[in-house]
């Protein structure tokens, strides 16, 4: 064979592994309104950027006549590129070679990616299609899904991970995305559960569609297990690249920086209006994290899930904060067990890649009932405020309006080191609300007031005084708890001054193999 031979067939061998499973089953994966795993990795990486490792890797089966069914690449792309410039990991599994299901070599093409990434400090990206193990490997599928799993443990914390979920994803599978700190589906074709609809019926006899068992909406408002949904697969790359935009590459980097084209000193009048003069009226503060942050541009992490919380990435004069807002709009802001749940693992993921925080409270409490207590409030509740009391990134704190309890001291108080912690003057800062308070406190009072509107005058009168007296920002400023008032219009302004002043915050919690938090 010449030289030229030689070249011509490694064309040839790259030409067949890029047709994955044939051009009938890339085909009937277009049908579906699916791209292919070349598609996806294309769309994300900057053109051009794509360094393919492993491609002549083929599976080393022999059980059910296998040895004589092999594709180059056994089912899944992976290697490397760069998004925007910066160096970015990627895996996308083929569902047009063997259903995308995962062999012992599949597995470990994944693994060797995990191991690449985490020694060079760069994000993964892992685009799921695939059918789950590979069934005629048996248990050498299952130990290449463990040693994902265990990587994907390893990587937490030190780059971020997100899987793009853009096809089926059962079983076990589901794990390793669980284990990342991203979750992303596509409305319609794709689905992650750990037991299909046909177990589902044989076990608890339930009649349940793959979409209504496992769908985007479900996982996106129900489980809350997907952070992201798009309507196609354009879209969810496109919200890919535009989440890595605010991230550092690894846990050793501070968040990429990006020019400031928004005044700093921006003052937006509609914030000195924007709460309303009842207590008990809502506005939406997603209104308030939308005047404030640079150019408008905040990515919203689980917006359909637990709505009384919002949470999310934005820039504050070029800076990555990670936004986590009490929702009045929504069951008046409470706290509640997926509210908290919500709140602590992005918080965690921020304080985890040296993200600072931005909290805005307008808090009620916490959420009375049987169903909370029952479900474990108590344990559930704790992680927002663990999440708060471990993080050591830069934490810069306003309260809007209600500020109440327990939910005080949970909500980046002064008190689990809050840094900088400001309340627009229409703070209400107290132990509980006005009409609970005095119902307590003058309970003689008021049981001695045998006529009812007699008894309401009173109880209006000695409220109004109580919210006169406690529920303001000064009680709490004049103990130093909250560093200044301030006034709405000018919070962008203030809340970057104080997001500069605090870049070179230096603080370590106490050494320790790893914390016990309430799971
Ligand atoms: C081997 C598989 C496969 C698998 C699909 N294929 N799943 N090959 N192992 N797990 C192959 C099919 O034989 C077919 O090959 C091609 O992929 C496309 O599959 P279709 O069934 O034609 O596609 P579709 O109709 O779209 O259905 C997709 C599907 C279905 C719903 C995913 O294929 C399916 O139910 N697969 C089996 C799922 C499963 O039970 N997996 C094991 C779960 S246990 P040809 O040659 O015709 O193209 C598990 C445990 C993990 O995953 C534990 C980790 C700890």
């Amino acid at each position: 064979m010449s030289m030229q031979d030689k070249v011509n067939e490694l064309l040839e061998l790259r030409a067949k592994a890029r047709l994955g499973g044939g051009e009938k089953r890339i085909e009937r994966q277009h049908q579906q309104g699916k791209m292919t795993a070349r598609e996806r990795i294309n769309l994300l990486l900057d053109e051009g950027s794509f360094e393919e490792f492993d491609m002549f890797v083929t599976h080393r089966c022999v059980n059910f006549g296998l040895e004589k069914e092999t594709y180059l690449a056994d089912g899944v792309v992976t290697g490397y590129g760069s998004v925007n410039g910066r160096l970015v990991y990627v895996y996308a599994q083929d569902f047009t070679t063997f259903g995308g299901s995962l062999s012992e070599t599949h597995a470990a093409k994944i693994c060797k990616v995990l191991d690449q990434a985490m020694k060079m400090g760069a994000p993964v990206v892992g685009f799921n299609d695939s059918g789950g193990a590979r069934i005629q490997e048996g248990v050498n599928s299952l130990a290449g899904y463990a040693d994902i799993f265990q990587r994907n443990v390893l990587a937490s914390g030190v780059v971020p991970q997100i899987s793009a979920i853009f096809g089926p994803c059962a079983g076990g599978a589901v794990y390793s995305p669980a284990l990342t700190d991203f979750i992303m589906m596509v409305k319609n074709t794709s689905y992650m559960f750990v037991t299909g609809p046909k177990v589902v019926k044989t076990v608890t006899g339930e009649d349940v569609t793959t979409e209504n068992l496992g769908g985007s909406s479900v996982h996106s408002t129900k489980s809350g297990v997907a952070q992201f949904v798009a309507d196609s697969e354009a879209e969810g790359i496109e919200m890919i690249k535009h989440l890595l935009g605010f991230l550092p590459s690894n846990n050793m980097e501070a968040p990429p920086k990006v020019e400031c084209t928004d005044p700093i000193e921006r003052l937006e009048d509609k914030l000195n209006s924007i709460i309303p003069d009842s207590p008990n009226k809502p506005y939406n503060v997603k209104d308030v994290i939308l005047s404030i942050v640079d150019n408008q541009d905040f990515l919203e992490v689980l917006p359909s899930y637990a709505k009384n919380i919002v949470t999310g990435f934005a820039r504050m004069g070029g800076m990555t904060v990670g936004v986590v807002a009490n929702q009045p709009a929504y069951l008046a802001g409470v706290l509640d067990i997926n509210a908290s749940r919500k709140g602590a693992r992005f918080i965690r993921f921020c304080d985890a890649f040296n993200i600072p925080l931005l909290t805005l409270v307008d808090v009620p409490g916490y959420l009375p009932g049987t169903g909370q207590e029952y479900g474990g409030l108590i344990l559930h509740g704790a992680k927002i405020l663990y999440a708060y009391g471990e993080a050591t990134v830069p934490k810069v704190t306003v309260i809007l309006r209600k500020n109440y309890g327990g939910a005080y001291c949970v909500m980046s108080s002064k008190h689990l080191r809050g840094d900088i912690n400001y309340a627009w003057p229409t703070a209400e800062i107290a132990v509980m609300g006005g009409k609970g308070a005095i119902e307590i406190l003058m309970s003689k009072e008021l049981r001695a007031i045998e006529d009812p509107e007699k008894l309401n005058e009173f109880l209006n009168e000695k409220e109004a005084e109580y919210r006169d007296q406690f529920a303001n920002p000064y009680v709490a400023a004049r103990y130093g708890y909250i560093d200044d008032v301030i006034e709405p219009r000018n919070t962008r302004y203030r809340v970057i001054k104080a997001l500069m002043s605090l870049q070179t915050k230096r603080l370590e919690n106490p050494p320790k193999k790893h914390d016990n938090m309430p799971l």
